[in-house]
């Protein structure tokens, strides 16, 4: 969907904000929000381009720059910690051949780490864009990266 076409869903009003960076982020194919994106919100919303931008870097969940197609966000909160988010993260770093922060050269990942994700309770956990995988384990955590290489999920 074209920025227009997601702006003309909204009513302009402030405090559709971040709902809008969001939607205009997923239909990104590189899954962030450009200048340009920022500029005509801020036009839509009647706000200076600074309070945009501020909302835009303030949340972690947007991104200035292009990411891969899928993002993995690790957590790394206490207890996920506990329960192994450290080894998670070499293997991922391993499985995709980047570091945090990075994306892989065929843009399929980009990796990420987060805080808790309300989901304590299966710790060790991580999102791939919307999606929660909890309990994770090295055979689980391949099995996962391979499915979303061959397009399975
Ligand atoms: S600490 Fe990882 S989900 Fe809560």
């Amino acid at each position: 969907m074209k920025r227009k076409e997601i702006l003309r869903k909204y009513e302009a009003r402030p405090d559709n904000l971040l709902y809008i960076l969001h939607d205009i982020q997923d239909a990104s194919p590189y899954n962030y929000v450009t200048e340009e994106d920022m500029e005509e919100i801020a036009d839509f919303l009647d706000l200076p381009y600074s309070k945009v931008y501020g909302t835009a870097t303030f949340y972690s969940m947007i991104s200035q720059k292009p990411r891969g197609k899928h993002v993995i966000r690790l957590c790394d909160s206490p207890p996920c910690h506990l329960m192994g988010s450290e080894s998670i993260l070499d293997l991922l770093r391993d499985e995709l051949g980047i570091d945090v922060g990075q994306t892989t050269p065929d843009m399929l990942f980009t990796l990420e780490i987060t805080s808790c994700l309300g989901v304590c309770g299966v710790a060790p956990a991580m999102m791939i864009d919307e999606e929660v995988y909890g309990n994770l384990n090295p055979k689980k955590l391949r099995k996962i990266i391979k499915d979303y290489r061959e397009g399975i999920i």
